[in-house]
């Protein structure tokens, strides 16, 4: 009605004809067939002073399952709703980008499988998926376990010593060594190594052998997580880049892991070609069970910058990740002693002193609903980017090409209409003999590793590396916040973070007497030798 409406009618008196009306005022039609998203008001301040999901959640809690947030001219959808997450992810998945996550991550990820969109995305999908086959993830098994074992040797010190220890870094060497073995067989050694200060690259020309250490990565690493909370891109002016210490600095590691991943490309490349193993769907060399050396065996034809620009996205997707994803599980252990034990039962009795086997995974099952739930409560990353490629409806709203929409996980894992005791840690919510919990029996509420067909493809190898890890330390160790330790306060990045570290004091458990499994010929064993 009003104005709008009165003028149409009124050059429909005069012979315009309805048709042409009909189109002509539809804008004036529009907000009032339409329901309109709720905006929130007045929230730039608050997002500016902590963790940015935390004033996400409050204004979720006031406005509701999907609203805008409006900075000056640009303006982001904030979507907490399962229905309307499953739309975006998968029913109508063609219909958004990764949007501005593809501009922030351009200058390390290229390309590479997370910011892909479109044909190159669905190319480099069907080159990897294969890569991490059944096989190959039982081969990781073993890797995770020496991986923490060698984490474990470090803590023994550290208990023996009385020194506290700071498991937020450790969990970022942990993972750091683990993803570098997996990706291209390269041993970063980031536990043993602990100098981390002076040289960031030294390349041993008569062996060949390119040594990177972790410093290049980690500096790329702090760049990208600061650019994705940056209010304003610095980094695109031109003169910047050279006069910015930091840019520069930048710039050199990005220069030296590039060097470092065609360095790996061309060892592998030689290794294959050497290799008289026939390529088939569990290929797998033995020696070198990377996936780098299973897509060049598969003769995947693909570029080496996009080579390079897959290795890095899953060096970054793989290892802050499940290190986020451990500090968190040991902080909110900490907390709840009675988990804790139940654990270390369960650790116990299943693993003993032995390594972890692919076999065990089915059977570590507490441990497994442990990792679930620290996912439920402290999502990496807690929030998905996309952006709208055409107008589409979200719930009631229809909305235009070109929105800018964050999907909020820690709101839907938080949600007191989804959960009840939403905010308590507590594993026993899903039952161990039932199905392991993701995004399709949880209907969108549940998404730790997104979904639809942009959905995590490392979700299985994370699960079992985490879980790996987790029985292993807690069969051997007991964690406590250490006394005087700095307050647990989440600040943000690409994952969750501490503001001051993880500090933990970390004491050797008394071993608890193995008993005899039935498998066990207990009565040839205990007859002393010699004895009729
Ligand atoms: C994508 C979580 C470990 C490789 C994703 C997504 C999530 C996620 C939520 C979806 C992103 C989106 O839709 O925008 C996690 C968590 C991990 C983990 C919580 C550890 C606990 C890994 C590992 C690898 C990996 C170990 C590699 C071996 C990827 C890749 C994508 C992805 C390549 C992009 C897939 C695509 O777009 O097709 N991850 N991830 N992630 N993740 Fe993971």
């Amino acid at each position: 009605s009003g104005f709008p409406s009165q003028l149409k009618s009124g050059l429909s008196k005069v012979g315009v004809p309805t048709g042409l009306l009909d189109f002509l005022f539809s804008w004036a039609d529009a907000p009032e067939n339409y329901p309109k998203i709720p905006e929130a008001k007045g929230a730039i301040s608050a997002i500016q002073s902590e963790a940015f999901f935390v004033p996400l959640f409050e204004l979720y809690l006031t406005y509701g399952g999907i609203y805008r947030l409006t900075f000056g001219p640009k303006s982001f959808l904030i979507v907490s709703d399962p229905a309307i997450a499953k739309h975006i992810l998968r029913e109508n998945s063609k219909a958004y980008s990764k949007g501005i996550l593809a501009e922030i991550l351009e200058f390390v990820m290229g390309t590479g499988l997370i910011p892909a969109d479109g044909e190159i995305w669905r190319v480099r999908r069907r080159a990897i998926v294969p890569a991490l086959h059944q096989k190959y993830v039982t081969a990781m098994i073993n890797l995770f376990g020496e991986a923490t074992d060698r984490l474990c040797r470090k803590l023994d010190a550290a208990a023996s010593d009385g020194e506290d220890v700071e498991m937020e870094s450790l969990f970022s060497r942990l993972t750091l060594d683990i993803i570098g073995k997996a990706l291209f067989n390269y041993d970063f050694d980031s536990l043993t190594n602990d100098t981390g200060i002076v040289e960031v690259f030294l390349l041993i020309p008569f062996l060949l052998v390119p040594v990177i250490r972790e410093q290049a990565v980690y500096t790329v690493l702090r760049e990208a997580e600061d650019r994705s909370v940056a209010p304003i891109p610095l980094w695109e002016i031109p003169i910047w880049k050279d006069i910015s210490p930091r840019q520069r600095k930048v710039a050199t590691a990005l220069k030296l892991i590039n060097t470092t991943l065609d360095d790996l490309i061309a060892i592998c490349k030689r290794m294959v070609d050497e290799e008289e193993l026939q390529f088939h769907e569990e290929y797998m060399n033995e020696q070198d069970p990377s996936i780098l050396h299973f897509l060049l065996a598969s003769g995947d034809d693909v570029s080496s910058k996009q080579l390079r620009d897959d290795l890095m996205t899953m060096l970054i997707a793989g290892h802050e990740t499940s290190a986020a994803v451990l500090t968190w599980t040991f902080y909110l252990l900490s907390m709840e002693p009675g988990v804790m034990a139940k654990l270390q039962e369960e650790a116990d009795s299943v693993l003993g002193d032995r390594f972890p086997t692919i076999d065990d995974m089915k059977k570590l099952k507490y441990a497994t609903r442990v990792i679930n739930e620290s996912l439920r409560l402290y999502p990496q990353p807690p929030v998905l980017i996309r952006r709208s490629l055409e107008d589409d409806k979200l719930g009631d709203y229809p909305i235009k090409r070109n929105e800018d929409i964050f999907i909020c996980i820690w709101n839907l894992h938080r949600s007191p209409k989804q959960w009840d005791d939403a905010d308590k840690f507590n594993p026993e919510r899903w039952p161990l003999d039932g199905p392991n919990p993701n995004e399709t029996n949880q209907n969108f509420r549940y998404l730790p590793f997104g979904g639809g067909p942009r959905k995590c493809l490392g979700d299985m190898f994370a699960t079992f590396e985490t879980v790996v890890a987790l029985s292993m330390l807690v069969r051997r160790f007991n964690f406590q916040m250490a006394l005087g330790a700095p307050e647990v306060k989440m600040t943000t990045g690409a994952t969750i973070h501490t503001t001051e570290g993880l500090k933990m004091t970390v004491s050797r458990r008394i071993k608890p007497p193995i008993v005899p499994t039935l498998e066990m010929p207990a009565f040839e064993v205990d007859k002393p030798v010699g004895v009729p």
